[in-house]
């Protein structure tokens, strides 16, 4: 897959050189550019953003750089998926990251400020797809820490990313429930054990109490996701 960002914070994304999608791209599995929107201005400046047309507080970020920055990224991309976070898209779930992570090419666009020009979205909207996705019903101060989120929650989820696949089966979200508690040794620590079953060895006794830890956890604390 091929990942493109465009933000007027590249150093914000240096933290891709590390961990699981380190070494995805180092593997040639994901291929990033982190695009500088402010290469994409031609003013002494190198501006961004505006005053909002009818007034209103805040600033807008200008149509024309980011027609630029895109115009190149997209050039020559077969089949490219524009996804601007913003609090007043649709919300990115464990589903939508499934269905991304089969896309050949995602262009993320970090807006600031109030906004982006609404042109933006509606040039590329006629040219090709673009989503708003929203990571939750709350405000960042821009599309960055949301484009992280969704990047590592697609990335993990690309063939050969995360080593063993069957621990990307077994967590939060993939059954629809939350996941069931963890343990480690030693079998006692400070007085806390371990649940005798799972020092059982018996496997289908410790499948039933897993699934009535999820189906517990998940009726307490998120009980709109049970059917
Ligand atoms: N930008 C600002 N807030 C956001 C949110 N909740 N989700 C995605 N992008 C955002």
């Amino acid at each position: 897959m091929r990942i493109d960002i465009v933000t007027i914070f590249p150093t914000f994304f240096d933290v891709l050189d590390i961990s699981l999608l380190g070494k995805a791209r180092q593997a040639g599995i994901i291929q990033l550019g982190v695009h500088d929107l402010r290469d994409s201005t031609h003013d002494r400046h190198r501006t961004v953003d505006d005053t909002p047309y009818g007034g209103g507080a805040g600033m807008v970020m200008k149509p024309e750089p980011w027609g630029e920055a895109l115009d190149g990224i997209l050039t020559g991309s077969d089949d490219p998926l524009l996804i601007f976070p913003s609090p007043a898209g649709d919300v990115f779930t464990q589903a939508m990251a499934r269905e991304l992570s089969t896309e050949s090419h995602l262009v993320f666009g970090c807006g600031r400020y109030e906004g982006i020009d609404q042109r933006v979205f509606d040039e590329y909207s006629a040219r090709g797809r673009v989503r708003l996705v929203s990571v939750g019903d709350y405000v960042l101060n821009g599309g960055e820490v949301a484009t992280m989120a969704m990047i590592e929650a697609i990335g993990r989820l690309i063939p050969g990313v995360v080593g063993n696949p069957e621990s990307l089966v077994q967590e939060s979200h993939e059954d629809g429930l939350l996941e069931y508690p963890s343990y480690t040794k030693p079998a006692q620590w400070r007085g806390h054990d371990v649940p005798p079953v799972l020092l059982s060895g018996n496997h289908g006794a410790i499948e039933a109490w897993r699934r009535e830890q999820s189906l517990a956890r998940t009726a307490r604390v998120r009980p709109d996701l049970l059917p």
